[in-house]
């Protein structure tokens, strides 16, 4: 959830950490520090400089000169223990200023440690728990094994970088949390994901939960309970451009852009001439679901709720889609239970252990993830990779639609309906791409819509059946990224309470393709006309009945009635981001947000 880097090598590693601290400031945005060994090795008078800054990376690097020296590490936070503020932010150091350490995760018996540590004479200066790490790490020593000493009195996830005064290299560890380390040429680098290394590396390491690595500008050792360990070397593929904005003036923008390309990555190779899916998963040799559990948080949770209308189309199983945080203990099943665990990050914290709590019960656990080696991954049997590329905005898009396709995939392979139906569907699905470009070509009426949304206070958003979940992605949307007061709702809901709300000034978006719930929906778009809204209607026909009643009607491209959800995403998503866009909202890191929320 917060960023992480590390940099030693020959150059300054100020500069170095800055550029990484902002490829991940995605990750946590609202305060930030480094800490440097001043000085080149050998220079005697070394001592740890820390620079802080309240805000963006950008605060960070107008407010701090230069720092010479070769080895450091950094954050970019996203508050949990203790607010925002100078103090609060990473670095931590403890009292003799010996010991930096920079943290992901949450230390959960840090009310104890501090304590402890208290009575021994130990002096804190922040509100967080991770400054305990600190005073606990100085108690312990600086060798690997005092590391791993220290970190075992710790209860709850962390990854952590730490820079012991005197050394010429950083230790990195991890238990829960996602840490990697970046191998470049005579240089090395650490990071809480694979953007913050892109500038030096050209391989990366995943620690293990339980490694401890001492990362020098020569070399890496890792060790796990005592013993050195070798950990498999990844390969960079992408370049730093990966996470650049292309052009575009935010990354949402782009990414939403990215959209049909990301399509056709997620259907490459999966789908045959007649409509076969193959996930290469060996799904079939496993007891087919009986029972199916669709699992994420967030917009996750959003795309398991479409997946649920999906499946149960298809077939007889009992499928439901919940929030990750509800799938509380799971009762005991056979083979027959199964969990697909949606995730981006493949790092939720809620998501994780939903997977594992379901594992535990006896379920097969599937999970549909973008990030092939994350949390999730080991949690699950399976892995189903999206294939959507880096996503640097918080707010997910083309993860989202991904999302999607990949959970019709899914279905189409666990449930292959008729001969002419299964090729139909595959057919819609190869035209998708298609169809998402066309609605975002749509961007200038869609423009003029959200611009004009700006100045509404509060807007619902209906939907019905398979776009009923579409509805609450977009009222999330406008929350996130327009601060706009949005609600989601099933149009046969409205009458039974939100009508109280509605009046003159509550625009309301109708998604309304011409599916089996078209005439309902058009019953409920009376209804809202006759209170005097105003309507906006989403749908796939020019139509006059409805010309006549909204004050706009969005054509959208035609596709199958099943994957209408992913072509009148994408046409809200350019909505929310023109009406952000006038709002003045921080696109890209709305606030209090985090992209990924690896705590409870
Ligand atoms: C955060 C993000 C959301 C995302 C959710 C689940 O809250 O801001 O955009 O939908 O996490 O993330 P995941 O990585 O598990 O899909």
């Amino acid at each position: 959830m917060c960023g992480i880097a590390g940099y030693v090598g020959p150059d300054d590693a100020l500069p170095v950490l800055l550029n990484a601290l902002h490829r991940v400031e995605y990750r946590g945005y609202d305060s930030c520090g480094v800490a440097i060994h001043n000085g080149n090795a050998g220079s005697g008078s070394r001592r740890i400089e820390v620079a802080k800054a309240v805000g963006y990376v950008d605060d960070l690097r107008a407010a701090t000169g230069p720092i010479p020296g070769g080895v450091g590490i950094g954050h970019t936070r996203w508050a949990t223990v203790g607010s925002p503020s100078k103090l609060n932010a990473h670095p931590h150091l403890d009292c003799t200023g010996r010991v930096a350490v920079v943290h992901n995760g949450s230390v959960e018996n840090h009310y104890q440690l501090r304590e402890e540590l208290r009575q021994r004479g130990h002096r804190f200066r922040s509100e967080t728990d991770t400054e305990v790490l600190a005073h606990l790490l100085e108690e312990y020593g600086s060798t690997p094994e005092g590391v791993a000493e220290a970190l075992a009195r710790v209860q709850g996830p962390y990854a952590i970088a730490v820079l012991f005064e005197g050394s010429d290299s950083i230790i990195a560890a991890r238990r829960g949390s996602p840490i990697i380390i970046g191998l470049g040429d005579g240089e090395n680098m650490v990071g809480s994901d694979v953007p913050a290394v892109l500038e030096r590396a050209n391989g990366f390491i995943h620690l293990e939960d339980g490694d401890i690595a001492t990362v020098s500008a020569s070399g890496v050792e890792i060790r796990h309970r005592g013993e050195a360990v070798r950990r498999r070397v990844h390969h960079v593929r992408w370049g730093p451009e990966v996470v650049d904005k292309g052009g575009y003036e935010h990354f949402l923008l782009k990414e939403i852009h990215e959209q049909p390309r990301v399509l056709r990555d997620t259907l490459a190779g999966r789908i045959s001439a007649d409509g076969h899916v193959n996930l290469g998963l060996g799904l079939d040799r496993r007891t087919p679901p009986e029972e199916l559990f669709l699992l994420g948080c967030g917009s996750a949770a959003h795309a398991a709720m479409v997946g649920e209308a999906f499946l149960a189309a298809l077939s007889d199983t009992r499928v439901q889609a919940l929030e990750a945080s509800e799938m509380v203990r799971p009762k005991r099943r056979g083979p027959g239970a199964w969990s697909v665990l949606v995730s981006q990050s493949g790092e939720t914290a809620d998501t994780v252990d939903a997977a594992r709590d379901a594992r535990r019960a006896g379920h097969f656990t599937l999970a549909l993830t973008n990030v092939p080696e994350s949390s999730i991954t080991r949690a699950a049997h399976a892995i189903h990779h999206l294939r959507a590329g880096q996503e640097v905005s918080v707010a997910s898009t083309k993860t989202y639609l991904a999302q999607l396709v990949g959970l019709y995939l899914l279905g189409l392979e666990l449930f292959p309906p008729s001969d002419r139906r299964r090729r139909q569907m595959a057919a819609a699905l190869r035209r998708l791409p298609e169809a998402v470009q066309q609605a975002l070509a749509m961007a200038p009426q869609l423009e003029m819509l959200g611009t004009r949304l700006a100045a509404a206070e509060h807007a619902f958003i209906i939907g019905k059946g398979i776009n009923y979940p579409t509805a609450l992605e977009g009222a999330w949307k406008f929350k996130e990224v327009a601060y706009l007061h949005a609600e989601g709702f099933a149009s046969g809901e409205l009458k039974h309470g939100p009508f109280a709300l509605l009046d003159t000034d509550t625009p309301v978006i109708a998604i309304m393709p011409r599916d089996d719930t078209y005439e309902r929906m058009l019953v409920a778009v009376e209804e809202i006309h006759a209170r005097g809204a105003p309507i906006i209607a989403l749908t796939d026909c020019d139509n006059a009945e409805l010309q006549s009643i909204a004050q706009s009607v969005v054509c959208l491209p035609p596709t199958d009635p099943m994957f209408t959800p992913v072509v009148s995403t994408a046409a809200l998503q350019l909505m929310v981001y023109y009406c952000g866009l006038a709002r003045g909202c921080p696109i890209d890191r709305p606030r209090n947000l985090a992209k990924s929320v690896t705590v409870h």
